[in-house]
C-alpha cells in the first residue's frame, strides 16, 4: 500500500518555480532519498508536504487522506512529521523542554512522559542531557534532539532535511544508525534529503535525484552511484555529490 503519493505537484514563491509538475509514490516502511544540487527544490518538496509552503498545482495524499490545502498542525495529527534544515530547536530551552514543546494541550500527562521516555531510550544521551539548554549541544546532539522532538507525534511517515549538514562523518554515521533503528522498531516511513549520494548508497534506499524541481532519475542508491562511477570513469564527469568532511 502506498504511504505518501505526490501527484503533479508544483510550488512556486511568487514568479519563481521551485518544484514542477513532480510525481513521486513511497510506499510504506520504505526510505527513500532526495537529492540533487543547490535549488534543485528539495526542501520545497518536503514543505509541500508537511503544508509548511502552499502547493499552486497537483495534489498529496498519505493513505488516502487528502493533505493538500490542510494546516501543518493537521497534517501532523494525521502522522508525518517534519525535521526542517536547520533543525528548527530552541537553544535557549533545555533538551525536555524542547521535547515538551507542542504538548501542552495534551491532557494526557502520562503519557507525554511514556513518550519521552521512549524517545530517551532511543537517544540515550538526549537523556544525559535533558536538563542542558539546546543551544548547548553539539551538532549531531541537536539533530537528535530535532529528530525526537518530531517523534513526539507519534508519525508514521518522517520527512528529515539534510540530517548531515554541518556534522563529521562520524557523527554523520550515528545519526543514520539511529534513523535506521527508529525505523525498524516503529516501522516508520523516511523521505531524508541527502546531499551525498555516496552516503545514501551506504545506508541503502531509493534515491531520487532531482533538478530544475523536477525528478530526474531515481533508483536503488547503490545502484545510481556505481552508475554515476561508470560515468565518471568514461566521461570524467559525474553529478556524484561527494562527502563533505565539516
Ligand atoms: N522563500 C523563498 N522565496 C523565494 N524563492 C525561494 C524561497 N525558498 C526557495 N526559493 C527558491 O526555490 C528554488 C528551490 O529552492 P529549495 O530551497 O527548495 O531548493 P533545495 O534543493 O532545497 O536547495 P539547497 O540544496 O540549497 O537546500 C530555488 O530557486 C530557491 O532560490
Ligand atoms: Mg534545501
Amino acid at each position: 500500500m502506498t504511504k505518501l503519493g505526490v501527484f503533479d505537484l508544483a510550488v512556486r514563491y511568487g514568479k519563481v518555480p521551485a518544484v514542477n509538475t513532480l510525481t513521486l509514490h513511497i510506499a510504506e516502511g520504505e526510505r527513500v532519498f532526495v537529492s540533487g544540487p543547490n535549488g534543485a527544490g528539495k526542501s520545497s518538496l518536503l514543505k509541500a508536504i508537511s503544508g509548511a509552503v502552499a502547493t499552486s498545482h497537483g495534489r498529496i495524499e498519505m493513505d488516502g487522506d487528502l493533505l493538500t490545502g490542510l494546516a501543518p498542525e493537521t497534517i501532523a495529527r494525521l502522522g508525518l512529521s517534519m525535521v526542517p534544515e536547520g533543525r528548527d530547536i530552541f537553544g535557549s530551552l533545555t533538551v525536555e523542554e524542547n521535547l515538551r514543546v507542542g504538548t501542552g494541550l495534551r491532557r494526557d500527562a502520562e503519557a507525554v512522559n511514556a513518550d519521552i521516555d521512549d524517545i530517551y531510550n532511543s537517544f540515550p544521551i538526549l537523556r544525559d542531557r535533558r536538563t542542558a539548554t539546546a543551544g548547548a549541544l553539539s551538532g549531531g546532539q541537536q539533530q537528535m534532539l530535532a529528530i525526537g522532538r518530531a517523534l513526539m507525534t507519534n508519525p508514521k511517515l518522517i520527512l528529515v532535511d539534510e540530517p548531515s549538514l554541518g556534522l563529521a562523518p562520524k557523527i554523520v554515521d550515528q545519526v543514520y544508525d539511529t534513523l535506521c533503528a527508529l525505523q525498524e522498531d516503529r516501522g516508520l516511513t523516511l523521505l531524508i534529503v541527502e546531499q551525498s549520494s555516496l552516503r545514501a548508497a551506504r545506508v541503502g534506499g531509493r534515491m531520487v535525484l532531482m533538478r530544475g524541481g523536477r525528478i530526474t532519475s531515481e533508483g536503488n542508491a547503490a545502484d545510481m552511484v556505481d552508475r554515476e562511477a561508470l560515468t565518471e570513469a568514461y566521461f570524467g564527469t559525474s553529478n556524484t555529490h561527494m562527502e563533505g568532511t565539516t
